[in-house]
């Protein structure tokens, strides 16, 4: 027998559990940063220094945090399921907690690139992304081919190079999770839409949820509490 699939789309609030930041929420990295400043192509042209201090800073914190249980049941939907995680974070906790197939769709924190290397049209390849693991990246550090590295993200202004995948992932699944977004930020924000007319659609987060269609099952609960009771209903 196949089996079912399921489509996990994370944001930051899968991973506040284990001490990171949420963007949007009081008190979250936006309150605290000016996302044009140091996450956003205008910001790297203006200022590159301190867009990779401010990645220097996640890097750094990333070090010392673990995955939460919320990570670990969703690695573990991978004994009975095929399991996409598509996620919004630029941590690596999924990975750390088992998940073996995570589609980035913002880019990771860890990795670098060339400068020059935007997307897929622009010559971007897997093959220029270097893994810097959780050490500090400064102006003058330079790929091989001799151009400045700057943080494998995907800035405010960029496209989204793995959107095509993830909403391929969408469409398959027999069900879609969500968990830990505030949906705000497009084009992430619309891969619901691409579920199948068939799928059921949970999304696990405290808040409100911006989103209406009848098939959505909103579990009000942080992640942690929001994946037991997943599991349960499976
Ligand atoms: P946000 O900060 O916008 O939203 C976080 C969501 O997590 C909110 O809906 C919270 O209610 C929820 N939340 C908070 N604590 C939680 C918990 N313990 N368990 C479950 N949910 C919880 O973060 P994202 O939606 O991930 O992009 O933000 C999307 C993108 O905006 C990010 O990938 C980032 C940012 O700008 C880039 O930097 C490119």
């Amino acid at each position: 027998m196949t089996r079912k699939r399921i489509a996990v789309l994370t944001g930051a609030g899968v991973s506040a559990e284990s001490g990171l930041s949420t963007y949007r929420d009081n008190g979250g990295l936006w309150d605290n940063y000016d996302p044009m400043e140091v996450a956003s192509a205008e910001g790297w042209a203006h200022n590159p220094g301190l867009v990779l201090d401010f990645y220097n800073m996640q890097r750094e914190h990333l070090r010392s945090v673990q995955p939460n249980e919320a990570h670990r049941l969703i690695a573990q939907l991978e004994e009975r399921f095929t399991v996409d995680v598509i996620t919004q974070n630029v941590d690596n906790l999924h990975e750390r907690a088992g998940s073996t197939h995570v589609v980035h769709l913002h880019g990771e924190a860890t990795k670098v690139r060339p400068e020059n290397c935007y997307n897929d049209n622009d010559g971007f390849s897997e093959r220029q992304v270097f893994d810097v693991g959780y050490d500090a990246v400064h102006l003058g550090d330079k790929a091989p081919n001799g151009v400045q590295l700057r943080p494998h993200i995907v800035f405010f202004g960029e496209a989204v190079p793995k959107m095509e995948q993830a909403i391929e992932l969408v469409s398959q699944a027999d069900i879609v999770l969500i968990v830990g977004t505030s949906l705000q930020v497009y084009p992430a924000a619309g891969l619901y839409r691409y579920a199948s007319p068939g799928a059921p659609i949970y999304i696990i987060d405290p808040a409100d949820v911006p989103l209406w269609d009848k098939r959505i099952v909103h579990i009000r609960k942080v992640a942690t509490e929001g994946m037991k009771d997943f599991v349960q209903m499976l």
